[in-house]
C-alpha cells in the first residue's frame, strides 16, 4: 500500500496530540471551545428530528429550508450568497479545494488557526505564510508584500479576531488587504468564527460594507453560538466563490446532520438572546482568568482584553532554548495542565504559548495556578 503523496506534509493536530495520553486529572487550557451549556432553545429542535418510529432522512444538500431560512434572516442576505457547512472547517476544507491546487500558493497568516496549511497541503498547494504585526494584528503592508512574493497564489487567508493572537484587524487594513488581493484575482478568505464573542467593541467585518467580489467571510455555531459539537458553520460572500465550494462540500458530506440543523436554526433565530448569554459567560471567565493571573504572576500587567475570543498568546522566557513542545508535554505530565506551544501555530509562534480560558471557572483558577508554581519551581529536566 502506498498513501496518497499530498498528505506526507499532514501530522495529527498538536493541539490534539496534546489532550491524548495526557495524565488523570489534568486541567485543559489547550482547547478553544465554549463550556458553557448548549441554549435550552436548541433542545426541542433536535428532539423533534428524532422521534420514535419517524424516519431520519438526508435532506436537500444546501441545508433545510428553515436552517436557510433562519441564516439568511441572520446575515440579511439571500440564500445564493452563503453555504451551510459542518463547521466552518468544513468550509475552509471545500473552499481550499475549490480554489487551490497542484503548483498554487495559498497565503496564511503565521502565527495562524492550524488547520490552513494543513488544508492546503492537502488540495496540493503550498501554504504561504506572512506576518502578522508585533501585537498580532493583520498588517496589511507585510500581507501585500507576501501577496508580491508569491507569484502563484490563488487564494488567501485573513483571521480576525485572531486565532492564536486573539487581535482583530480595523477595516482599513482589511479593505486594503480585499483590494491587493482583487487586484491579482486571488479569492480571499476572512475567517471570523470569533467575531460575535467579545467583551470590548464589536470587532470589524470585512463585508460589513456589503459583498466585495472574490472574497467570503467565514462564520460558525461553534464560539458564539456555544455549539461546537452541531458542526454547523457557513461561508457567506461572493457567490461566485461559493458556487465550486459547494459542490465540494456536496460530494464531502451530502448535507448535515438533521438534528444538527434544526437546533442550529432554532439558536439563529433567538441570536440576539443566545449570543448575549454567551457574552455574559465569557465574561465571567475572564474575570476567573484576570483574577486567577494578578494572584499567579503579581508583577506582570493584565493580559491585554482579546478583540475576540478566548486566547492568551503569552510569551514564556522559559521556552528560550527549550524543544517547544516538549517543555508543554512536561508542563502536562509534570503540573497537570494543558496549555498549547506557540510553535504549533506556526514558525513566528515561537517563544510563545497559547492559553484558552473558555473552560469552567474553576479549571482556569487552578490550571493557572499550576502553570505559575511550574514555572517558579524552574526548569525541570526532561
Ligand atoms: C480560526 C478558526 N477558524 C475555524 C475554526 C473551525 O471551527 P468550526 O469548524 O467548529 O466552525 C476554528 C476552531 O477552533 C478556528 O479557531
Amino acid at each position: 500500500m502506498r498513501q496518497a503523496k499530498r498528505l506526507a506534509p499532514l501530522v495529527p493536530s498538536p493541539i490534539r496530540a496534546m489532550g491524548a495520553g495526557a495524565p488523570e486529572g489534568c486541567i485543559s487550557l489547550g482547547l478553544g471551545e465554549p463550556s458553557w451549556p448548549l441554549p435550552d432553545v436548541a433542545i426541542p429542535g433536535i428532539t423533534a428530528s428524532l422521534q420514535p418510529g419517524q424516519a431520519c432522512l438526508y435532506g436537500p444538500n444546501a441545508g433545510t429550508p428553515e436552517l436557510r431560512s433562519a441564516l439568511a434572516a441572520y446575515l440579511s442576505l439571500s440564500e445564493d450568497s452563503f453555504m451551510l457547512a459542518a463547521g466552518s472547517q468544513a468550509a475552509l476544507f471545500a473552499l481550499f479545494q475549490a480554489w487551490a491546487g497542484d503548483g498554487d500558493d495559498v497565503l496564511v497568516p503565521d502565527p495562524g488557526f492550524v488547520a490552513y496549511p494543513t488544508l492546503a497541503a492537502l488540495a496540493g498547494a503550498s501554504a504561504r505564510p506572512y506576518p502578522l504585526a508585533d501585537d498580532g494584528r493583520l498588517d496589511p503592508d507585510a500581507f501585500v508584500r507576501a501577496l508580491a512574493a508569491s507569484p502563484r497564489a490563488r487564494l488567501a487567508v485573513v483571521n480576525h479576531p485572531a486565532n492564536p493572537t486573539g487581535a482583530g484587524s480595523d477595516p482599513e487594513a482589511l479593505s486594503a488587504v480585499a483590494s491587493a488581493c482583487a487586484s491579482r484575482d486571488v479569492v480571499l478568505v476572512s475567517d471570523e468564527v470569533y467575531r460575535e464573542l467579545y467583551l470590548g467593541g464589536k470587532p470589524a467585518g470585512i463585508l460589513d460594507g456589503g459583498l466585495l467580489p472574490g472574497v467570503v467571510a467565514l462564520g460558525s455555531m461553534s464560539k458564539a453560538f456555544a455549539a461546537p459539537g452541531l458542526r454547523v458553520g457557513w461561508a457567506f460572500g461572493d457567490p461566485a466563490v461559493l458556487a465550486p465550494a459547494r459542490l465540494v462540500h456536496n460530494a464531502m458530506t451530502s448535507c448535515l446532520s438533521r438534528p444538527a440543523q434544526a437546533a442550529a436554526a432554532a439558536l439563529l433565530g433567538d441570536a440576539a438572546r443566545v449570543v448575549a448569554e454567551s457574552r455574559r459567560q465569557l465574561a465571567l471567565r475572564r474575570s476567573a482568568f484576570e483574577a486567577a493571573y494578578s494572584e499567579a504572576f503579581p508583577a506582570e500587567p493584565l493580559p491585554a482584553l482579546p478583540a475576540g475570543g478566548f486566547y492568551h498568546w503569552m510569551r514564556l522566557q522559559e521556552l528560550d532554548g527549550e524543544d517547544e513542545m516538549a517543555f508543554c508535554l512536561r508542563l502536562r505530565d509534570e503540573a497537570g495542565v494543558i496549555i498549547v506551544p506557540g510553535i504549533a501555530f506556526g514558525s513566528r509562534g515561537s517563544g510563545r504559548v497559547r492559553l484558552s480560558w473558555a473552560g469552567l471557572p474553576g479549571d482556569i483558577r487552578e490550571g493557572v495556578r499550576r502553570l505559575a508554581t511550574f514555572l517558579k519551581a524552574g526548569r525541570i529536566p526532561a
